[in-house]
This record gives C-alpha cells, sequence and structure tokens, in this order.
C-alpha cells in the first residue's frame, strides 16, 4: 500500500493550507495566526480536545480510536517561519516581508493537519494520539518550552516522532538512523577587551583586532587537534565586529559564533578549548577576552526501536527500496531533541528533491515541496495505525 487513498483524496485541500500558510509566516514564538489556523481545522476534523496554552503559541489535538486502550502517542510538527527575506517568486509568497517559511514548517504543520483529519475521520485504531503543533523550533527552543510547561504530563504518551522534510533526499523517500541525526548546538559569545589607541601609535594600545584574528585562527585547532579524529564536532565564528574607521584601534571586538558536536563529552572538549584559548592568547597580548558559550539544544538521538517502527511505517508508505539509511548524521540542530531527552521515540527524514539544484532549507530560493504532502500525512497515519492497531 503506497499513499493512503483517503489522504490522497485532499491533496489539493492540504496545498491550498500549504499556500496559506506559506503566505503567512510568523518568527518564533509570534505564531498567533498559524496557531489560530491549526485550532480552527482541528476543531473542524473533530478532533476530541484542542490544548492551548503551552509554549505561548503551541497546540495539542487529542484524537481517541476506537476500542478502550488507555496507550497513546504523540507526533509533532513545528510552526514557525526564519528571519529571511524571499527570493522564491511563488504566487503565494510571504506577505510578511523579511519573514519567510525557509524551512518547510509550512509543509510540516500541513501534514500533520492532513493526517489529523485523516485519524478524526476514520479513527481505525485503538489509544489516543497527541498532534502537537509547537512553536519556535527555530532558535527560541519551542520544543523545550512545551516540556517544561508539562506536556508529557498533560498528555501522558509512550512515545512521540517528529519528522523533517529534506532536500538533499528525493522526494518521497525516507531517511532514517538509529542513534545520532542532528547535532548538538552551543552560541558562542566573545568579546576582545584591549585598551584604544592612534592607529600611527599602536605602542600606546592594546589592539584588540590583533588579538581577535589569532583567537579566531586558533579555534580551529581545536576540531582538528584536540577532539578525536572520528568524532563529529564544528566551531565556526560567523560574525566579528570591532573598530569603525581607518587610524584607531578600537577598545574592543566582539565575535559571534557556533559549536556543533553528538557526544557531550565533546561538546565539553569544545567549551573548554573555546575558553582557554580564547581567555589564554588574550592574557599573553595584555589584552582581556569574555567567553559565553552557551549550549542551546542538545543532539537530537533516536532511540533503535522507535526507530525500527518508522522504517516500519515508512516502508509501508514509501516502499522498502525508498526508505534509507541516513548514513551520516547532519550537524545541523533541532529542538525536537529536549523531546527526545524526555521521552522514548525518533525523528526521520522525509527526501523533498525534485532534482538538480534544489534549494537547501533556510535559503531564500527555498520553498517546501507539494508532492510530499500526502506521502508525510500517510506516514504520520500508518504509524498511528501499526503502534496502536483497532482490535
Ligand atoms: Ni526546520
Amino acid at each position: 500500500m503506497p499513499i493512503i487513498n483517503r489522504i490522497a483524496a485532499f491533496h489539493a485541500e492540504m496545498t491550498e493550507w500549504r499556500h496559506d500558510l506559506h503566505a503567512h509566516p510568523e518568527l518564533a514564538l509570534q505564531e498567533t495566526r498559524t496557531s489560530a489556523v491549526v485550532q480552527q481545522k482541528l476543531k473542524e476534523f473533530g478532533v476530541d480536545e484542542v490544548i492551548t496554552g503551552l509554549a505561548r503559541t503551541g497546540v495539542i489535538g487529542v484524537i481517541r480510536g476506537r476500542g478502550g486502550s488507555d496507550r497513546a502517542i504523540g507526533l509533532r510538527a513545528d510552526m514557525d517561519a526564519l528571519p529571511i527575506h524571499e527570493e522564491t517568486g511563488v504566487p503565494y509568497a510571504s506577505e510578511n516581508p523579511g519573514v519567510m517559511h525557509a524551512c518547510g514548517h509550512d509543509g510540516h504543520t500541513t501534514m500533520l493537519l492532513g493526517a489529523a483529519k485523516y485519524l478524526a475521520e476514520t479513527r481505525n485504531f485503538d489509544g489516543t494520539v497527541y498532534v502537537i503543533f509547537q512553536p519556535a523550533e527555530e532558535n527560541l527552543a519551542g520544543g523545550e518550552i512545551m516540556v517544561k510547561e508539562g506536556l508529557f504530563q498533560r498528555c501522558p504518551m509512550e512515545m512521540v516522532f517528529g519528522l523533517h522534510n529534506w532536500p538533499q533526499l528525493p522526494a518521497g523517500t525516507f531517511g532514517w538512523r538509529h542513534g545520532p541525526i542532528m547535532a548538538a548546538v552551543a552560541n558562542i559569545e566573545i568579546t576582545v577587551t584591549g585598551k584604544g589607541a592612534h592607529g600611527a601609535l599602536p605602542h600606546h594600545g592594546v589592539d584588540p583586532i590583533v588579538v581577535a584574528a589569532q583567537i579566531v585562527s586558533a579555534l580551529q585547532s581545536i576540531v582538528a587537534r584536540n577532539i578525536e579524529p572520528v568524532e563529529g564536532g564544528v566551531v565556526t565564528i560567523g560574525h566579528i565586529n570591532g573598530g569603525h574607521t581607518y587610524n584607531v584601534i578600537p577598545e574592543t571586538v566582539h565575535m559571534k559564533g557556533t559549536a556543533r558536536w553528538f557526544r557531550p563529552e565533546v561538546g565539553d572538549q569544545l567549551e573548554d578549548g573555546v575558553r582557554r584559548l580564547a581567555t589564554g592568547i588574550a592574557a599573553s597580548f595584555g589584552a582581556r577576552a569574555e567567553v559565553v558559550f552557551d549550549r542551546a539544544y542538545p543532539a537530537t538521538v533516536n532511540d533503535p526501536d522507535a526507530t525500527d517502527l518508522t522504517i516500519k511505517a515508512a516502508t509501508t508508505v514509501a516502499g522498502s527500496e525508498r526508505v534509507r539509511h541516513m548514513g551520516k548524521p547532519t550537524m545541523g540542530g533541532e529542538d525536537f531533541s529536549f523531546m527526545l531527552n524526555a521521552k522514548q521515540g525518533s525523528y526521520i527524514m522525509l527526501g523533498a528533491g525534485r532534482g538538480k539544484g534544489d534549494a537547501m532549507v533556510h535559503h531564500p530560493a527555498y520553498d517546501f515541496n507539494d508532492e510530499i504532502l500526502p506521502v508525510g500525512a500517510s506516514y504520520w497515519a500508518s504509524l498511528v495505525e501499526q503502534l496502536l492497531p483497532a482490535k
């Protein structure tokens, strides 16, 4: 059985929902319109309960199957957009300048709505399904907020599942992985303070730009020389700001960057390395460095048994030749990690590629591939019908 027929029948309707969400993107924790649209649709579908108020704009639909089983699972989609100016040229492009659904969360929300519509209509399962629409996947950890505000106490469930579209995999294929699939993320800030001086009289000051340059180069030695070569790790400085003209040595230089890793021990080594090098190098030049190493998201680590269940559901929908091992994990971050740290579960990639030259997520030319809407919705529905079988 490939795509569920009943879901294929409302592909056009799902496409309309997706285009409407795409035209009205909202940034993290500001998803009020999106949240209202989701709530309204869940009510139209006749779900048993709509829970709101978690993580400000979060929505959970409760759908009870036939029979009296007290078993339950959760399916999670994200709703937020990115601060990117859209360059797709599509007729349903963002009407909110500078904000764009560049990661396909419009598609994720639509696929879970499609599954909710089907599940509420057919109820061909025994137990409870929680369809979780979370805000703020990007940067503000809406997933963590939902967990902290009692998601799993309010909605007791055995397992929780997530999905992300992936333009680098062909449309309609699935990519799974046991263990780590996405990296842990830390935001780095380094402020180097020297002593300002005339640009022609450097001996009167301590030049923080020269110090910052040494630090940027030295930070690359952490992954190259301190981390075991077979481990994954990244340190990137993405922003450097100091001074304003030709002939003045400024007082301070400010830098921002990101660190990525999988194993917690590697995260500790990266943090230690960034602090040691930045403060040590600054001190050796007679300057001072303040370091912030803010651990934002943990690694997304899939439970093997839960992953096997997702492989089975994906295979039902796409066929075994289109369900592939991901090989390597990616260094991208994902706040579904907070849900997986609190609850057994797994996160799968759904291929969205149309062919050569696809824009990757977070690119201004990226657009979610509507072809895969019924694939994702059928995957969710199959997962429910297989995990909570009707008697
Ligand atoms: Ni995303």
